[in-house]
């Protein structure tokens, strides 16, 4: 009976040696100490051991008993440490001082969004176009029929370079070389980054993107205009969307409007988002005044057309939910980098 124990002791040794996590542990007490486990048989056979012996027996199986218990706590408590070192060296490999691992690049929110909506008007027959980012002040603003020291220029003051051009501060800017190169009729969109002197916030950006849009043809009218904003604004928020204009000056365009899209968090009602009013601002517009179209070389007797500006920027803040307009421009990869895939 004394070599059971002795033989029990050996094994356990051998085993308890070995344990690498504490389910190891847990699995090995089960094992030995469970109610099934070999103390439990041991102490079961002492009714067959001789009375003499009992008591000896008894001794030892309890001695054995405990010993286990006592290296079964040990090994857990060592085991215990082990594993923390193991989840901390893990949670190494995630370290927020190190650079980004970038090696899955991804697109630039405001890139997927421009891409959008160019793919939206090139299936409506739009061509798209590129324009400079210095551009000069014929351009950006006598072009569209903002004459110098006309007081609209005052909402729009950028950044001039000592040769006189200036970063462009609406894509407006290129309507004339878009118009003189192609002519009517004539379907276009142009997105671009413009520029203007601001102090930034959270709403406000001195760099942001624009998308112009033209159609020119005979016979367009305000109707055609709503047609292509709605249906292009549906497309980009991927359900039905209910749009309104309200009047709004713009000197390049007669008559200029301001169109609102109904605010889609809260479906009209009001809301934080849309400061209650239910509508939400979204891109100014309007018929292409005829001395634009004057400039740009086109008959205004014989066409008409639709100009608008959709604001890229605030559109992609408005898709993603993103608060702060900085963001975009702010390099910050872990913020730009959640658009992967989108
Ligand atoms: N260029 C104007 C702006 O940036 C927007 C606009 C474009 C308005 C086209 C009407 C038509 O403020």
């Amino acid at each position: 009976m004394q070599d059971k124990t002795s033989s029990l002791r050996e094994t356990f040794k051998e085993l308890i040696g070995r344990v690498n996590s504490s389910e190891e542990i847990e699995k090995l007490r089960v094992e030995f100490l469970g109610k099934k486990g070999h103390i439990a048989s041991l102490m079961s056979q002492l009714k067959t051991v001789p009375n003499e012996e009992k008591k000896a027996f008894g001794q030892s199986v309890n001695e054995l008993k405990q010993k286990i218990e006592q290296q079964l706590a040990e090994a857990h408590e060592k085991i215990v440490k082990l594993e923390e070192q193991r989840q901390i060296n893990a949670a190494e490999d995630y370290d927020v001082s190190l650079p980004m691992n970038i090696e899955m690049g991804s697109y630039h929110p405001i890139t997927v969004i421009q891409r959008e909506v160019e793919e939206i008007f090139r299936t409506m027959g739009f061509t798209i176009e590129d324009f400079s980012e210095i551009v000069d002040d014929y351009n950006c603003f006598e072009a569209v029929n903002i004459p110098k020291y006309h007081p609209a220029r005052d909402m729009q003051d950028t950044y001039y370079l000592d040769n006189g051009q200036l970063l462009k501060t609406h894509t407006s800017a290129a309507q004339n070389s878009i118009m003189r190169k192609y002519g009517a009729p004539l379907r276009a969109v142009f997105p671009g980054r413009c520029f203007r002197n601001e102090s930034t916030d959270a709403c406000h950006e001195n760099t942001f993107f624009q998308m112009e849009g033209i159609m020119i043809d005979e016979d367009i009218s305000i109707s055609n205009l709503i047609y292509f904003m709605k249906t292009m604004l549906s497309e980009v928020f991927g359900q039905d969307v209910t749009v309104r204009l309200r009047p709004g000056f713009f000197p390049f365009v007669e008559p200029g409007f301001e169109l609102d899209i109904q605010c889609l968090i809260c479906g009209g009602e009001g809301c934080p988002s849309c400061k209650n009013s239910g509508w939400l601002e979204l891109c100014p517009c309007g018929m292409i005044h005829p001395n634009v179209l004057k400039y740009g070389g086109i008959d205004s007797e014989k066409y008409t057309g639709f100009a608008f500006g959709l604001g890229l920027t605030r559109l992609a803040m408005m898709k993603y939910g993103v608060k702060d307009i900085r963001v975009f421009n702010s390099g910050n990869l872990k913020a730009l980098s959640q658009f992967i895939g989108k």
